[in-house]
């Protein structure tokens, strides 16, 4: 059994995500922690209740950090909308959220069961990054720790060289790129390699499920966002693919291991993920790239939470 703890900050693909780990017969979903990021974070835990209730989970969500370490940072409304679930116009979850701080449930989750739990991290990294500062042992306590950010070969997604989750915060990033290893991470180049076809939307969009329901109408926003940017009905996946990295790890086909770090000044380039593939830095590798990931499996995660 797969005890999954996620980090996120939902999000069309964050709740594609949560929906598919909800479903997965071999996980469960321990708790949900929240953090700023595609949308405020008052938003982002709204949305994790409604996905839960959804999937009719009972994991508890905990409310974490509202702005990144240092800078401000703008939202993805553009591509998730403005309730950052497609503009869905689900009513409001009646779910109590937690009282205790997300990163403070964090550090209380993995020290309450060493080696027990998987981290899985789908947002902006400040609240591992504060969890981390406060209690430097957890990458030893997490069993795992899979996540979705940076962009390996600098083709940004938020500016000319910068992902989202690491452009959002780039200093938490960079903390935990340098002090949590090992990792996992599922970057943007990663995802825009293992698009979802046509037919294979259109088999999600076919199931008569309220879930499936609810899956179409959080993602008819970002099919049509993707379908403009394409030509053609797609629909990218960065956190399913995460997801699915935690919950199987043989669906990831291809991995490297090298140094990577966060770039914190550039005036061009906050933010981008900067990885020695040739080895010059005489750094030690850090980072465990996937690269090469079993699309097909992926989506079959996806469309047994239809059901
Ligand atoms: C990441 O940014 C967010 O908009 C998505 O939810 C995903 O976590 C992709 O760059
Ligand atoms: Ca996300």
């Amino acid at each position: 059994m797969i005890r999954l703890v996620v980090d996120t900050d939902p999000g069309v693909d964050d709740a594609h995500a949560i929906m598919a780990a909800a479903a997965y017969p071999d996980a469960r979903i321990e708790a949900v922690t929240t953090v700023k990021g595609n949308v405020s974070l008052e938003r982002t835990t709204a949305n994790a209740c409604t996905i839960l209730d959804v999937m009719g989970i009972n994991a508890p969500i905990y409310a974490g950090c509202e702005q990144a370490l240092v800078a401000e940072s703008g939202g993805a409304e553009g591509f998730h909308g403005a309730d950052g679930l497609g503009d869905s116009a689900y009513p409001p979850s009646p779910r109590k959220v937690e009282a205790e701080h997300a990163v403070h449930a964090l550090i209380r989750l993995a020290n309450a069961e060493p080696g027990a739990l998987t981290l899985v991290a789908l947002g902006p990294l400040t609240n591992l990054a504060l969890a981390l500062r406060l209690d430097p042992t957890l990458p030893r306590k997490y069993r795992r720790l899979v996540v979705m950010g940076g962009a390996i070969r600098s083709m940004g997604n938020t500016t000319l060289t910068a992902e989202f989750n690491f452009h959002a915060d780039p200093e938490a990033a960079a903390i935990i790129l340098r002090d949590w290893t090992p990792l996992t991470l599922v970057s943007w180049e990663t995802t825009v390699e293992h698009p979802f076809s046509e037919a294979q939307v259109k088999a999600l969009l076919a199931h008569d499920s309220p879930r499936a329901e609810f899956l179409r109408r959080i993602s008819q926003g970002a099919l049509t966002f993707l379908e403009h940017l394409f030509g053609r009905p797609t629909m990218l996946e960065p956190d399913l693919l995460a997801m699915a990295a935690a919950l199987e790890p043989e669906i990831v086909r291809r991995k490297a291991t090298h140094h990577v770090a966060v770039e914190l000044s550039g005036a061009l380039t906050r933010g981008q993920t900067c990885v020695d593939w040739y080895g010059m830095s005489g750094k030690q590798p850090n980072v465990e790239l996937a690269l090469e990931m079993n699309t097909e499996r992926v989506w079959e995660l996806l469309q047994a939470a239809l059901i």
